[in-house]
């Protein structure tokens, strides 16, 4: 395909694009960054709440997410844990699977149940905002504070009277996110309790004259503490801390570093993939040969036979075919962008995935096109000789976006397949011991571009 002015002028888009690739979340993101070894430790193990977050690199919509995702866990910290897991990272990937993770992103919410170290996981449905996250995960904080009243207090006090215990007097009814991830910090190791205003005697007795108060009774006699300082989770902590130290998250027992990229380059068999995955490296790294902001056009199926041959024929693997009108025009330029960007970006993360282009006026085109009973002047498709399906990209204006969406999903099979119809699929005139094979081993490339599927 020669498109010297396309390629100019996309060369600056393209560089403007942000190439999925290593580091999505960086060392400095908010976000805990999670894999298959660490996740028992940092979240299951946890005592408190945690949200995470399955993620593969490539992915629009997780690339989508990352904002929302990184601000929802500025504003959860020191409430709940907010986390990453990398599914594309081979040494994750089994992980992912057990974890039920069909798609990307996952995001579930996991919490402490019953019994220590097997926490209770929910999917996590809701709108994809910090805001609504934020308030999905607030609200699945486990409670641990006590509600007290005029009635109940001084068996509050008596009941193991050696032991610290800490009141926060207010005028509200619920318990916050902050005294109920304090009270977590602190199982075992202080009571917390929370009084109502209206509790008159109880707030009487303890002198308090303005809400909310939070008050230390340090136990084995001391007097109470009534605290002066401002209601943020690090004073409060350093406040009770003189009366008990708050539970180590996560807990030291196995007590090793928690180096993220060590088990990550391990587990990297080839070394293309460990370039592919330097996860800390910044995003300003380029690492193959060809420069980021190059395009790397598709390449163009040009007659009947090389469409046959790249896919239709009954072995033929997954293809994305871009009909395009022949000549010039915007609508082809805009097709041909989108998907030679994500092109590029496969090229750059070493990934294969067969994108062609086909012109209006290569012949058999418009046979196919019309077989499929598709009659745009652009389509995008994707097909699977072998398997015997194809999809339609039916979801927009050929964004580089929407086409990334649509193609992770057509990657996750997600989405209804039709059935290709007779006719389309050519038959090599091939020995039946080649058939035979082909059913018991599928061909290695095939097997690693489905992997993802099968594991996830
Ligand atoms: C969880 O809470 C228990 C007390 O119920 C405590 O012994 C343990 O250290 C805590 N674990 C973590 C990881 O904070």
């Amino acid at each position: 395909m020669h498109q010297q002015t396309l390629l100019a002028t996309l060369s600056a888009v393209l560089a403007a694009l942000p190439v999925a690739q290593a580091g999505f979340y960086t060392k400095n993101s908010p976000v805990l960054q999670v894999d298959a070894k660490s996740y028992d430790r940092l979240i299951a193990k946890s005592n408190h709440t945690s949200i995470v977050e399955f993620y593969a690199p490539w992915c629009g919509h997780c690339q989508n997410l990352k904002p929302a995702y990184e601000k929802a866990a500025k504003n959860l910290d020191g409430l709940a844990k907010v986390a990453a897991v990398d599914c594309d990272d081979d040494a994750n990937k089994a992980f992912c699977g057990t974890m039920g993770v069909k798609g990307f992103p996952t995001l579930k919410i996991v919490r402490p149940g019953k019994k220590y170290g097997r926490p209770v996981v929910e999917d996590y449905q809701g709108q994809r905002s910090a805001g609504a996250i934020v308030d999905a995960v607030v609200a699945k904080i486990n409670n641990h504070v006590v509600k007290l009243t005029d009635k109940d207090i001084d068996g509050f006090l008596k009941k193991e009277e050696e032991k610290p215990k800490a009141i926060l007097f207010t005028e509200k009814g619920t318990t916050s996110a902050l005294l109920r991830s304090i009270a977590i910090d602190f199982l075992d190791a202080v009571t917390v309790g929370q009084v109502r205003n209206k509790e008159t005697a109880t707030v009487e007795k303890f002198g308090i004259s303005s809400f909310p108060s939070f008050v230390l009774i340090p136990g084995g006699g001391k007097e109470a503490i009534t605290y002066s300082g401002e209601l943020n989770k690090k004073d409060m902590v350093e406040f009770l801390k003189q009366a008990a130290q708050p539970n180590p998250d996560p807990s030291p027992s196995s007590a090793k570093p928690n180096k993220k990229a060590s088990s990550k380059d391990k587990a990297s068999k080839e070394a293309p993939k460990a370039e592919q995955s330097s996860s800390t490296a910044s995003s300003e790294t380029s690492t193959a040969a060809a420069p980021e902001s190059t395009l790397i056009d598709i390449p163009a199926l040009a007659s009947k036979a090389e469409l046959e041959e790249h896919c239709l024929q009954s072995k033929s693997q997954t293809c994305v075919l871009a009909f395009v009108p022949a000549g010039t025009s915007e609508m082809r330029n805009k097709i041909l962008l989108s998907v030679s960007q994500l092109h590029t970006k496969y090229v750059h993360g070493k990934r294969h995935f067969p994108f062609f282009s086909v012109d209006s006026d290569v012949e058999g085109a418009a046979a196919l096109k019309e077989a499929l009973g598709i009659s745009g002047k652009i389509e995008l498709i994707a097909l699977n000789a072998r398997r015997g399906w194809w999809r339609r990209y039916e979801e927009g204006e050929f964004d580089v976006h929407s086409v990334e969406s649509w193609i992770d999903s057509v990657r996750m099979g997600e989405g209804e397949k039709k059935k290709l119809p007779q006719g389309i699929v050519v038959e090599k005139p091939e020995t039946t011991e080649e058939a035979k094979v082909e059913t018991e081993a599928p061909a290695a490339e095939e097997v690693a571009e489905e992997s993802a599927h099968d594991e996830l």
